[in-house]
């Protein structure tokens, strides 16, 4: 297969063309990647030493532009697309959402309508459960639950998922939508729950715990959400829809507390601070369709997937200071600086 994938060098999108790489010899990836603050070329050092020019290729490039993107898909003749590419920080997108319009939405439709002209005959828009919106104490997110999103970041998403939507029912256009819950794992930019407290607590700096901690989330190693995008890629149905979970539902303060245990750090560093604005309450996923239909599950616990994960980040210090630059340290002040 010959993919174009985008957002390659942000967290999920590179440990995906990792999989593929590793795992499908005749494949070739095209990574069309902007490199916006999230987007880091060292993530794909090894892609590029091993396979640079001939079975990966880097383009630099906005998802949004029309022409650049037809001409990459014919360049390198691209018979399927993942898409990737977002502003995905809900923080973020609570300050200032402009970026999450522009890429989310915009950016995403110009891709799809690039890739439906030139007749790809794959598309895959990755997309997630905040969509679904928030859930009560019981139950799970499946296919059929309404969109109800309730962030700017989660509304951009469900608009991009319309698009999709739009697409599969006016032209006919073979696109599907795979929805995952929470990712943690290697090259997660340090502004997500893990990997900032991992970051924070490592240097004894205090944990910021929003509102109460008992938000739930429902955590999947992101080696598993590869998997799942691939079968989906490979197997899926055109036009369907596919929820992926890790099985590992946990209120925030159990997340925060394993990991000050992993680094044996005491617990008086959380700091419960002021509550994100729209908060959703809980995630949870049923993903039984995925098992059904592609054979997804699962492989990692949370357990062993966030002691690779700490082993990950305690063996990348370099990877991790390089990520901290002005624009990370402009942001955090501005954000956590009146709460912590
Ligand atoms: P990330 O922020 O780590 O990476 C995003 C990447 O997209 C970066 O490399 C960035 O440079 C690139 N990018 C941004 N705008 C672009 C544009 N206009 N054109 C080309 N490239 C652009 O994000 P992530 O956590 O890896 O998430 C990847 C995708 O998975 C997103 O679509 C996100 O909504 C979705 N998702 C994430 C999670 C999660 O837990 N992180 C869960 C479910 C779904
Ligand atoms: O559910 C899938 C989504 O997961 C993806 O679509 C998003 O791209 C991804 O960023 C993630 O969104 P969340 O908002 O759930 O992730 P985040 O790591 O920002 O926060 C996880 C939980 O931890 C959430 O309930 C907010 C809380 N939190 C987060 C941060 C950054 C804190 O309590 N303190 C913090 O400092």
């Amino acid at each position: 297969m010959r993919l174009l994938v985008t957002g390659g060098c942000g967290f999920i999108g590179s440990n995906f063309i990792y999989h593929i790489l590793d795992s499908y010899p005749d494949d070739v990836v095209v990574n069309l990647d902007k490199l916006t603050y999230a987007g880091n070329l060292a993530n794909m050092e090894r892609a590029q030493a091993e396979h640079g020019g001939t079975r990966y290729h880097f383009a630099r490039g906005d998802i949004a532009n029309f022409e650049f993107v037809s001409y990459l898909i014919k360049q390198y003749a691209i018979d399927a697309v993942v898409n990737f590419a977002a502003e995905s920080h809900v923080d973020r997108s609570i300050a200032d959402c402009s970026p999450f319009l522009q890429t989310n939405v915009l950016g995403a439709q110009s891709l799809l309508e690039a890739s439906r002209r030139a007749g790809v005959g794959r598309f895959v828009q990755v997309s997630t459960d905040e969509v679904y919106g928030t859930l009560g104490p019981e139950g799970k997110f499946t296919e059929e639950t309404p969109l109800a999103p309730n962030s700017p970041y989660s509304a951009s998403k469900a608009a991009a998922d319309l698009f999709v939507r739009a697409y599969v029912e006016t032209y006919g256009y073979p696109a599907l939508i795979t929805r995952c819950s929470n990712n943690y794992g290697p090259y997660q930019f340090p502004e997500k729950l893990i990997p900032l407290m991992y970051l924070r607590a490592s240097v004894d700096k205090p944990l910021p715990v929003y509102g109460d901690g008992k938000n739930v989330r429902d955590w999947i190693y992101v080696a598993d959400h590869c998997l799942g995008v691939d079968l989906a890629l490979r197997r899926g149905r055109p036009g369907a829809i596919y929820n992926f979970g890790g099985n590992a539902e946990m209120p925030n303060i159990k997340v925060v507390e394993t990991m000050l245990s992993i680094l044996d750090k005491p617990k008086n560093l959380i700091s419960f601070v002021t509550d994100r604005p729209g908060h959703d309450r809980r995630y949870a996923m049923d993903y039984s369709l995925a098992a059904k239909e592609l054979g997804f599950a699962p492989r990692y616990d949370f357990t062993r997937g966030i002691r690779e994960t700490v082993a990950w980040y305690q063996a990348n210090a370099d990877w991790l200071r390089g990520v901290q630059d002005g624009s990370y340290l402009e942001f955090m002040e501005k954000w956590y600086g009146g709460r912590l």
